[in-house]
């Protein structure tokens, strides 16, 4: 049984999700298609690379499985695959749509507040729904409309000139209309956050960030906790199989650390489940992704898995402060963004 995290209007989203990010969207002229249209070669950042799966089939795997949430962003380019293994399990009565917690995130080049409702639109449509359960600012970076990612410091916006805060007035209206249940954020610094709260009308709810043993952020979960924010753990994992781009030599691979793996032997489980109760335990949501039946299973099943108060103990003595995903493709020389000044260092 999976637990839940409680919004202040008592909306129940469960703490494990399946993570979509990476997971290709099937079919190989759609993802030359979609290479070419946004560009990604260049980074390596696209959903197929690494991912032998299909992601239509995947979900419905997961929801078969259990999963009731599903963590989906438009620029992983896969919501129309995922959105038909939805509208098939609606139909085949497998799941309801108040069932289901469905995440989304807007991607940086539509911070323009013109673009936040067409934006998310695109998604719902994508996606065929009517609504989503939680929609938000995918990174605190504004880019050109049309550019996935920077090649030149002009294709960037400097948030000096589309703040933050502009984007997120948009993204508010949308919860009037109906089209979001509830609006967060991600990669958001604490400073960034409290920018927020000074200012909105609506407070962000989430937060989602790279959270693990390497990366703790304590201090990050204990401001959330103290402003009613909710924390989201991506590559709780570690994310081993994200791009080349994003990784450098010689890095730390958590599943294989030699604490965890004691941890998981003593209690008879994977080192993966270890990682996963453990964000659970912690009061985090998790959102592993597998293309394994195996190991969807397998990271559902974590939910059961209860640490003592001593491994967890012995799992904060791990922290790294090591990030895998730093933000530095947002960084071109001549760019207003920097790894700094994104994370607010
Ligand atoms: P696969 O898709 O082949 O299962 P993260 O969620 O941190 O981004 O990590 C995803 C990576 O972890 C993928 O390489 C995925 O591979 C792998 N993975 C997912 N679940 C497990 C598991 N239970 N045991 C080992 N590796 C896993």
């Amino acid at each position: 049984m999976v637990n839940t995290v409680t919004f202040s209007n008592g909306d129940q989203m469960p703490m494990l999700g399946f993570g979509t990010w990476k997971s290709a969207p099937g079919g190989l002229k759609y993802k030359l298609k979609l290479a070419i249209a946004t560009g990604y070669r260049r980074l390596g950042l696209g959903p197929w690379k690494g991912a032998p799966g299909d992601v239509y089939s995947t979900v419905k795997d997961a929801i078969a499985a259990g999963y009731r949430h599903i963590d989906c962003a438009h620029v992983y380019g896969n919501e129309a695959n995922i959105g038909r293994a939805l509208a098939d399990c609606f139909k085949a009565g497998i799941v309801t749509r108040d069932q289901m917690w469905i995440t989304s995130k807007l991607w940086s080049d539509c911070h323009e507040p013109k673009e936040v409702q067409p934006a998310v639109e695109n998604t719902l449509a994508n996606l065929q729904l009517d609504y989503l359960d939680l929609y938000l600012m995918h990174w605190p970076v504004a880019i050109q409309k049309g550019s996935t990612f920077p090649v030149t410091p002009e294709t960037l916006i400097s948030l000096k000139d589309l703040p933050l805060l502009d984007t997120w007035r948009a993204m508010e209206s949308l919860v009037d209309k109906g089209l979001c249940r509830h609006i967060g954020v991600s990669n958001f610094s604490i400073a960034k956050l409290q920018n927020l709260l000074d200012n909105a009308q609506r407070p962000p709810e989430m937060n989602q960030i790279e959270l693990h043993p390497y990366l703790q952020q304590p201090s990050m979960l204990d401001f959330c906790h103290k402003n009613n924010i909710h924390l989201t753990a991506y590559s709780p994992l570690g994310s081993a199989d994200r791009p080349a781009s994003l990784k450098t030599a010689n890095e730390p691979i958590l599943l294989e650390e030699p604490t965890i793996a004691a941890i998981a032997k003593s209690h008879g489980v994977t080192p993966a489940q270890v990682l996963l109760s453990w964000a659970m335990q912690r009061g985090t949501v998790a959102i592993p992704k597998s293309f394994n039946p195996e190991r969807i299973r397998q990271n559902l099943a974590s939910a059961e898995v209860v640490l003592t108060a001593k491994d967890m103990q012995t799992i904060t003595a791990l922290d790294l402060n090591r990030r895998y995903v730093d933000g530095a493709f947002w960084q071109v020389p001549g760019g207003p963004y920097t790894v700094e000044n994104i994370w607010d260092l």
